[in-house]
């Protein structure tokens, strides 16, 4: 099993993940203007408590994963942000994602980018990765705005029909990629 690494920012830790973090990721995963761009639109507790396993069992897989982010002194936990091996197959796999998963009520300060920044840069620094990369669909703009904040770029080629997404509005994706500086 590989050591847990935490990672700490000017506002944010990002941690290993606690029981008592399941209630307010199953609030979070129940609020459908957090899974907007997901399918299903929502998450039953089961599938949220399953969904924080495998996340949990990636840490021990990889050392590294989707952290859970705290905000000390405003709240323990306010989603995960973090690094992530995708488990499909696509002509950009095998690679290593960053993403996010922010509760609703601590959008628009700052605090994704701010997690992001820290594990792209652990990806970069500690992991001497050569690439990460990032995905959404075309629509979700504010996820996009943090791939740009952070210096990704729109791979125009790259875009493609996610194999985890049933055909629908949801199944294209836009693909970002991000070198080491
Ligand atoms: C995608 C998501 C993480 C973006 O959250 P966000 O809060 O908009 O993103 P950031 O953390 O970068 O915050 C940026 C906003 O905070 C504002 N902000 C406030 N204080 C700030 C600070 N100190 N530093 C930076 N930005 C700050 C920015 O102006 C910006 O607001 P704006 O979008 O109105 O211009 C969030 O919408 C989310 O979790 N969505 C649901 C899950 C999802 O779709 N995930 C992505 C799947 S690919």
């Amino acid at each position: 099993m590989a050591a847990l690494v935490e990672l700490s920012t000017e506002r944010l830790v990002l941690r290993g993940w606690r029981d008592a973090d399941l209630e307010p990721f199953a609030w979070q995963n129940a609020d459908p203007r957090v899974r907007e761009f997901f399918h299903p639109p929502v998450l039953p507790r089961e599938e949220s408590d399953a969904l924080a396993a495998r996340i949990r069992a990636g840490f021990d897989e990889h050392g590294f994963g989707l952290w859970a982010v705290e905000v000390p002194g405003v709240a323990p936990f306010i989603g995960f942000v973090g690094l992530a091996v995708p488990r499909f197959e696509a002509h950009f796999t095998p690679c290593v994602e960053v993403g996010w998963y922010v509760a609703f009520d601590h959008w628009g300060r700052g605090y994704a980018l701010e997690a992001a920044r820290a594990a792209v840069r652990f990806g970069f620094d500690e992991l001497h990765l050569d690439e990460i990369v990032a995905m959404t669909v075309p629509g979700n703009q504010r996820s996009r705005r943090v791939m740009e904040r952070l210096g990704m770029q729109h791979d125009l080629a790259g875009d493609f029909d996610h194999p985890r997404v049933p055909d629908g509005p949801l199944k294209r994706h836009v693909l970002y990629r991000l070198s080491p500086a």
